[in-house]
């Protein structure tokens, strides 16, 4: 059980923030903070984590470090250099975690997820050694042509949007990196190749990811609703 064994948590902050519009999101202000720290301070605060490693961009290293080091967080473990994909972001953290049993790897551009998330994960991964937060998909999908036609209109009620964090016995994740072939948009994905069966477990609509500054201001919205 992973009550017994260590857990690292990734938080994932090294994107180049295209859609952000100029604003680099990870900087950017919540609730007295920034984004980042808000993020990080979520997996501080979780009994369940034992170490912490922040992935940043090259350029924001510094910055990052300077913003984090004083703060004593008494679980972070590094602060280290992300890469041109998300999964090389992932697999860089990964690698500079101290020993652990358990890995949950989260967007630090997700500020807004619970304590009972990392739990509920952490509870969900024990079953097949893989899980990831995830809501129902509230808008109908429709797959395109390449005239941008529509070719498919997809059955909305097996369709779950993905979300971190994602959570995986170290093992697994390690073999999920050394046989990956392809690029990802999620690190589930990766043990999805090798045939294990990942558990889907309950997000939260609000466990957004700023991606557009409108996601910004939702954030700051929901930050205050939440006092915090
Ligand atoms: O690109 P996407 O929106 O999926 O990014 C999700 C998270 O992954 C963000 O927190 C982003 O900073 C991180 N990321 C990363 N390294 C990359 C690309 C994305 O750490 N090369």
């Amino acid at each position: 059980m992973f009550r017994d064994q260590k857990v690292g948590a990734i938080i994932v902050a090294a994107g180049s923030g295209e859609r952000m519009g100029g604003i680099d999101k990870i900087f950017a202000p919540l609730g007295g903070v920034t984004v980042l720290e808000h993020t990080v301070q979520v997996f501080e605060k979780s009994p369940y984590i034992d170490f912490i490693t922040v992935v940043l961009r090259k350029d924001n290293l510094e910055h990052g470090m300077s913003l984090l080091c004083p703060k004593n967080i008494s679980k972070l473990t590094s602060i280290c250099q992300g890469g041109m994909r998300r999964q090389d972001s992932t697999l860089a953290g990964l690698n500079a975690l101290p020993q652990c049993q358990w890995v949950l790897v989260h967007d630090g551009a997700r500020p807004l997820l619970d304590q009972g998330i990392i739990l509920d994960g952490l509870e969900a991964a024990q079953e097949t050694g893989a899980a990831a937060a995830a809501v129902p998909v509230t808008d109908t999908i429709k797959r395109t042509d390449e005239d941008g036609c529509v070719k498919e209109t997809l059955q909305r009620q097996s369709l779950w949007a993905a979300q971190t964090p994602q959570v995986f016995r170290f093992d697994l994740i390690e073999a999920g990196f050394r046989h990956a072939t392809d690029s990802v948009t999620d690190d589930v994905a990766l043990v999805e190749a090798l045939g294990i069966r990942v558990k889907l477990f309950n997000g939260s609509y609000d466990n957004i990811k700023l991606t557009t500054p409108t996601d910004l201001v939702l954030a700051q919205a929901l930050c205050q609703q939440k006092g915090n």
